[in-house]
C-alpha cells in the first residue's frame, strides 16, 4: 500500500516511540491495521486519551472513521491484524466484542440499534441484564427526561433525537468507560443537536472517556479537547480540537468546512 507523501506540511501524529508506553494510558492504540476480508482499510492509527478526554475523530467519507471505532470496539468487521488497543491497563486487542464490552467499551453506531417491540424502559433494561452495570433506571431518567416521560413507549416509535438518546442511555446502563459515538447528530435539528451536547458535557464531567466521530465537524470540535483527522484510514492531523478550529488550510484540506 502507498504512503501518503503529501501531508509532510501539516502537524502528524507523533511517532509511535514517542508515545507512552500503552498500558500506562487510560487509552491508547498503537499502531492498529484492519481489513474487512482482503480490503485494507485501517492502515496504521494511533491514539492517546487521558480519562475524561473527548477526542473527536474527523475525516472525509469513507476515511475509516466508522472502522476504526468498529475495531477497537473488537467487532469482527474489520478485523484486526496488528496493532495495539489499552483500555485501563487492560488489552482489547486479544479480546471480543463482549468483552471488549464488559471492559467498559460501549459502541453507540450510526443506526443507533433501537431494538423493536419493546419500550424505552424494556430496551434500557436489556442493557442490564449482563453485568458490569452502569447507571440505574433512576438515574438515567433523571440525565434523560425526555425518556422517562416516553418510558412506555415503543422505542422504535421515538423521533431520531429521542433514539439518539435512548442509545446514549443504553450505554450508560452498562458500566462504560470509553464511548464511542458515531455520528450522533445525524438528521437531528439543532436543537436536538444541542440536548445531546449538553449530555455528552454531563457524561465528560463524570469522567467517562468519549470518542466521537461527526460529519458536522465544527460542533464536535467546540465539544472535544482533543481532534484526529484521518484520511484513506491513517491519521493526518493529531492534536488540540480548538487548533483545527482556527486552522483554516487543514480544515479546508481534509473536513471541508
Ligand atoms: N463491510 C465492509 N466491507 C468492505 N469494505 C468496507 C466495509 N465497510 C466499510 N468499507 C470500506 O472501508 C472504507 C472506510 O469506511 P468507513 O465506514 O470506516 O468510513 P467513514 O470514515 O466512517 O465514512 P463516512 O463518513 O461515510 O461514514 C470505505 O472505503 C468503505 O467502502
Ligand atoms: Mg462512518
Amino acid at each position: 500500500m502507498l504512503k501518503k507523501t503529501d501531508a509532510s506540511d501539516l502537524q502528524v501524529a507523533e511517532p509511535d516511540s514517542a508515545r507512552p508506553d500503552p498500558r500506562d494510558s487510560f487509552f491508547a492504540v498503537r499502531d492498529i491495521h484492519a481489513y474487512y476480508g482482503e480490503s485494507y482499510i485501517v492502515q496504521g492509527i494511533s491514539l492517546d486519551l487521558n480519562e475524561g478526554e473527548i477526542l473527536a475523530l474527523l475525516g472525509r467519507n469513507g476515511a475509516g472513521k466508522t472502522s476504526t471505532l468498529r475495531t477497537i470496539a473488537r467487532v469482527d468487521d474489520p478485523q484486526l491484524r496488528t496493532g495495539e488497543i489499552w483500555l485501563g491497563g487492560e488489552s482489547l486487542h486479544d479480546k471480543q466484542s463482549y468483552q471488549a464490552a464488559q471492559l467498559g467499551v460501549q459502541l453507540v453506531p450510526e443506526d443507533r440499534r433501537i431494538i423493536g417491540g419493546l419500550t424505552v424502559e424494556e430496551n434500557l433494561m436489556l442493557s442490564q441484564v449482563a453485568e458490569p452495570l452502569g447507571w440505574e433506571l433512576e438515574r438515567i431518567y433523571e440525565h434523560f427526561p425526555r425518556l422517562a416521560e416516553r418510558r412506555a413507549q415503543m422505542g422504535t416509535t421515538l423521533s431520531g433525537g429521542e433514539q439518539q438518546m435512548l442509545a446514549v442511555a443504553r450505554a450508560l446502563a452498562r458500566d462504560v468507560k470509553l464511548l464511542l459515538l458515531d455520528e450522533p447528530y445525524e438528521g437531528l435539528a439543532p436543537v436536538i443537536v444541542q440536548e445531546i451536547e449538553k449530555i455528552v458535557r454531563q457524561i465528560k464531567e463524570l469522567g467517562i472517556t468519549t470518542i466521537i466521530v461527526e460529519q458536522n465537524a465544527v460542533a464536535a470540535l467546540k465539544l472535544a479537547d482533543k481532534a484526529v483527522i484521518v484520511d484513506m484510514g491513517e491519521v493526518v492531523y493529531s492534536g488540540i480540537a480548538q487548533d483545527v478550529l482556527n486552522d483554516e488550510d487543514l480544515r479546508n484540506e481534509y473536513l471541508a468546512i
